[in-house]
């Protein structure tokens, strides 16, 4: 398998926790899988002064704890790490580049990378425009003669709203163009994601049936049963709006909805998903509240266990109203899908942690056994499970067996795990390859990350700016306030979920 070009990779916010998470553990990953170049070295940046050796030690730890590798071969760990270097650096100091460009200049002749950087802004993002404008003052954003590629990742969030978001572009776009910028949302990272276009566009069964005529509503859940652990500061100041459906879940809804692009590149895809998010029917203030349900999970008692509101968490406002739960009624005006609903759900503290996209087929246009028995039966669902247990589900009538003509559900079911000695890539994993490849099909590009803003920014300001707008506390460990049941309107007496709250105590209510 082809390997991408020597190169060194420079991580900005080498002692964050997504540092240490996430990226150490990919690249060790693509280490095992000979996937990394030839000859790669990685640079950590943070302020904390600490050797090369003590970072190396640091990367052995961080893979031994947060790597999923079962059992990690300590010799090739050592190897690994020995790739690792560090240099102390005030982000905001433009002199202190000076220093990195020394390290940089080392290290790409030290692994014949010809000056082929990565960089990863994996800091606050008050830092990302800051930390371009410094490598591009020093000139190492520039690719010389063809050879040398530099490119920069930049983390999420990208932009509050629409106006930030193209604050930050612009400063960006002053030193790196657009095909040097590297925008992650780590949902087109996720294998199961990826595969929704596989399996829309590699199987010619599904994509006639992929339609306005054919199917009658399209959910996407995201729901997650930890709260905001850490990371009251920053989420306080963002909600689910903001950090899950402008990104990941219209994201995932991008490649649910998109046309077949004409070919397979990062321009095509890209194009392709843009017009989905063009394409989305805007939610005017005065129907926000019809279209959109805001909650903020409060104190309960999970397995007799309690569990503290939103507002008791570390670093929250205690009169917050930012939401920690959202559900929208979404419509992507096209001639493909015009009137069908897409259902869009997340929140933190739910029952359960499952993301999935469910497609709901239309009935059979005559209930030829709905005498015997619920109407609703052998109404068809496709279910991506997008994680956790990976997989495909329909679900189907069948006759049960004996007499009569009772129809019963069944379904069909393909798990990942069933694949031998398939080893899942991380999301990380996969789009630092591709960026070391220099292929950004999973990388939203800057009209897409526009087009979300522009849809998502008029119910923010609602539900920010209008002093009547209704934000529902939910108790932790149920599946969000009551209002948002109603808005689903489920073709059952229930949605997909039962109401399987683990909350024993607490109440909805309006905050
Ligand atoms: C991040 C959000 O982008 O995605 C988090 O900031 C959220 O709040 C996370 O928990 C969810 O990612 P995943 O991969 O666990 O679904």
């Amino acid at each position: 398998m082809a390997r991408p070009d020597n190169c060194v990779v420079v991580i900005f916010g080498a002692s964050g926790d997504l540092t240490k998470r996430k990226l150490v553990p990919a690249l060790f990953a693509l280490y095992l899988q000979n996937e990394l170049p030839e000859q790669f070295a990685v640079l950590g940046t943070s302020r904390t002064p600490i050797s090369d050796i003590d970072f190396q030690k640091r990367t052995v730890e961080d893979v031994k704890t947060f790597s999923s590798i079962k059992s990690i071969d300590r010799k090739k760990l050592s190897e690994f790490s020995k790739n690792f270097h560090y240099q102390s650096l005030d982000a905001t100091n433009a002199n202190e580049y000076e220093f990195l460009k020394k390290r940089l200049s080392d290290l790409s002749i030290k692994t014949k990378s010809k000056e082929n950087y990565l960089y990863y802004l994996s800091t606050s993002p008050t830092l990302f425009p800051t930390i371009a404008e410094n490598l591009g003052k020093k000139g190492l954003q520039k690719e010389k003669n063809g050879t040398g590629w530099k490119r920069i990742i930049v983390e999420k969030p990208f932009g509050r709203d629409l106006k930030t978001a193209r604050g930050l572009n612009a400063r960006l776009q002053k030193y790196f163009h657009e095909d040097q910028i590297y925008r992650i949302d780590h949902y087109l990272g996720k294998e199961t994601v990826q595969n929704i276009i596989a399996f829309r566009f590699a199987n010619g069964i599904i994509e006639p049936l992929w339609n306005r005529n054919f199917i009658s509503r399209v959910e996407v859940t995201a729901a997650e049963s930890i709260g905001v652990e850490e990371r009251g500061g920053y989420y306080d100041h963002y909600g689910a709006l903001r950090d899950m459906v402008q990104n990941h879940l219209l994201q995932v809804v991008g490649t649910i909805a998109m046309e077949p692009p004409p070919i397979f590149d990062a321009t095509a895809v890209r194009n392709e998903t843009v017009k989905v998010f063009q394409s989305l029917k805007p939610i005017k203030p005065d129907e926000v509240r019809k279209y959109v349900v805001a909650g903020q999970y409060v104190a309960s008692k999970i397995r007799g266990e309690s569990v503290p509101g939103y507002r008791d968490e570390k670093d929250v406002a205690e009169d917050s109203r930012t939401p920690t739960f959202v559900a929208l009624k979404i419509f992507i005006d096209n001639w493909r899908w015009g009137d069908v609903p897409f259902y869009i759900r997340t929140g933190k503290r739910l029952p359960t942690r499952v993301t999935e996209v469910v497609i709901y087929f239309k009935k059979t246009p005559h209930h030829l056994f709905a005498a015997n028995g619920d109407p609703n039966i052998g109404c068809n669902q496709l279910i991506i499970r997008i994680q956790p247990d990976e997989g495909t589900v329909l679900k189907f009538g069948i006759k049960t067996p004996g007499s009569g003509f009772n129809i019963e559900d069944v379904s069909m079911d393909f798990h990942y795990s069933q694949l031998t000695n398939t080893h899942i890539p991380e999301a990380y994993e996969r789009l630092i390859l591709d960026c070391m490849f220099g292929d950004a099909t999973l990388y939203a590009r800057i009209d897409a990350v526009e087009a979300c803003w522009r849809f998502v920014d008029p119910i923010l300001s609602v539900l920010e700016k209008h002093s009547r707008a209704k934000i529902y506390g939910y108790p932790a460990g149920t599946w969000g306030p009551m209002e948002s049941h109603k808005l689903f309107d489920s073709p059952k007496d229930d949605w997909r979920y039962p109401c399987n709250n683990l909350a024993t105590e607490g109440e909805s209510c309006e905050l």
